[in-house]
């Protein structure tokens, strides 16, 4: 294979731009990962402590074998959206390793509107779950949450792929073989109190676990019985009477311990008969430092870059074996290894969310729309001209004509951003350019967990 050589001088002007321009876009990347992180604030965050909870990147941790790297997903989805109500959509998704065993972690933040759903905490609930599908992966819930965001019923309720499909799902992922274990550790009203009642496993916490399907108000309002959210349907309740609940857990972390022991008996998937059949070589660093990419991305789109810089800082040993090198030249296509996985050819245009490619993530220096604004803008501004002439008025201006494309110029520039792509789920998230390895390597690591798949194309040309 052969071994790609840098044409790029990091100590030239241009890197050195290119270097501080992108750096930037990461630093501003990091911030709004902070923010996130801070869930609905302050007030919600004291509420929760009260309640003796731990948070839900506590429980992650906690959850997760020591040291072992958790690849979250869409972590600033919803953004922009709902007035800034709902950082991160109030949910936590991701894939990490229990017990020796890469599983899916879905977890409600409850101190974003008591956990309840928004129409993107369905949308990354019902993703995650596609990726445990995809890739035969146990789904571990840590639920906390008040069910639909009731003012927005409407978007989140009625339709096929709103709050009741991440119960279908759970129902044909188990026929599937593919575990739902339930750790209840809050309130869970409504649409929170069927996940841990669809799971084949649920373990439910004292004094602060609640599964109902209407809460005290409601029965109050229904029958006129006071009746308190422990005696509705608490940890003892479900685990000595209803049966709901497998297991009565005395606090977050013996939860976390119960689940984490019900892990380590889950028969293995088929993770090792893939691992067996794929030629995984021992990994090896590129020869070109990642955080170079920096220095290698053009600071506008204007300006073209060769993507093989790209490439060699990305791949094991910076070694690669180009399919076609001289034909189309300005699509590359070849064979590598990242973190000693192999990964075949690919191309970037059509493995969009459309194609169902396994995962899809951004650079901040990315841009999403089916052209460019000034082109979008030009194509109308076309269209319009040749309307006023066909009906014989006159033409616009220069002026009426700037004055024509501005709003659509702005509406390009807002929506081709990263954020607000990954704010909507039409990604995985964004990540920085110098995390990109490590996340690829995570990502074929996870796949080898499904099945095999017969048939298929096989190889074909065009
Ligand atoms: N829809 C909309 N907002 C909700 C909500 C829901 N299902 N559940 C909670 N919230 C909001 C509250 O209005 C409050 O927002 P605010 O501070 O802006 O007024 C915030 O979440 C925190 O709620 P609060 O009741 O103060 O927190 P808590 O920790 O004491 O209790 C719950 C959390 C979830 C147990 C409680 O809010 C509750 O019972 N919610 C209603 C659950 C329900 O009936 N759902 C039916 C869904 S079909």
């Amino acid at each position: 294979m052969e071994t790609l050589s840098s044409a790029l001088n990091p100590n030239s002007d241009e890197f050195k731009a290119n270097a501080e321009h992108n750096r930037a876009l990461a630093s501003e990347l990091k911030k709004r990962l902070v923010l996130v992180r801070q869930g609905g604030g302050e007030k919600y965050r004291q509420r929760h402590e009260e309640q003796g909870k731990l948070f839900v990147r506590e429980r992650i941790e906690r959850l997760l074998d020591p040291g072992a790297p958790f690849l979250e997903l869409s972590p600033l989805a919803a953004g922009d959206m709902y007035r800034g109500e709902a950082p991160g959509a109030g949910i936590v998704t991701g894939i990490g390793r229990v017990s020796n065993r890469e599983v899916v972690i879905v977890a409600n933040d409850a101190t974003v509107k008591g956990g309840s759903y928004f129409s993107m905490t369905v949308k990354k609930h019902l993703r995650a779950q596609q990726i445990a599908e995809e890739n035969h992966l146990p789904c571990l819930y840590l639920v906390d949450s008040g069910g639909a965001f009731l003012p927005l019923q409407d978007e989140v309720f009625p339709d096929a792929h709103h709050f009741g499909r991440i119960f279908y799902n759970q129902a044909r992922m188990s026929a599937k073989r593919i575990p739902q274990i339930a750790a209840v550790m809050g309130n869970c009203t409504a649409g929170g109190a069927y996940v841990p009642a669809m799971s084949d496993e649920a373990i439910i916490v004292k004094g602060a676990g609640t599964i109902f399907l209407g809460g005290p108000p409601l029965v109050k309002a229904a029958t006129g019985e006071d009746v308190t959210a422990e005696e509705l349907g608490g940890a003892d309740v479900h685990t000595r009477k209803s049966g709901v609940a497998d297991h009565f857990a005395e606090d977050d972390d013996h939860a976390i311990e119960i689940l984490r022991s019900i892990v380590e008996t889950l028969p293995r998937g088929s993770l090792q008969s893939n691992l067996s059949a794929l030629d995984v070589a021992p990994p090896e660093e590129p020869l070109y430092a990642p955080e170079e990419l920096y220095g290698v991305l053009p600071r506008t789109f204007k300006e073209s870059y060769d993507v093989h810089e790209i490439i060699a800082r990305l791949v094991d040993g910076s070694k690669f074996r180009e399919f076609k090198a001289r034909y189309g030249t300005t699509l590359i296509c070849g064979f590598a290894r990242i973190h000693g996985y192999p990964f075949g050819a690919g191309n970037y245009a059509m493995a969009g969310r459309a194609y169902g490619s396994r995962f899809l993530w951004m650079w901040p220096n990315a841009r999403i729309s089916v052209m460019g604004g000034e082109q979008a803008a030009n194509v109308l501004l076309t269209i319009k001209q040749d309307q006023l002439i066909r009906e014989g008025k006159p033409a616009l201006s220069q002026e009426e004509a700037d004055e024509f494309k501005r709003p659509l110029l702005e509406k390009y520039e807002t929506e081709g951003s990263p954020y607000h792509s990954s704010a909507r789920l039409w990604d995985d998230g964004v990540i920085a350019p110098d995390e990109t390895r490590q996340v690829l390597g995570l990502a074929l690591s996870i796949v080898l967990n499904s099945p095999k798949e017969e048939g298929g194309f096989g190889v074909f040309r065009m």
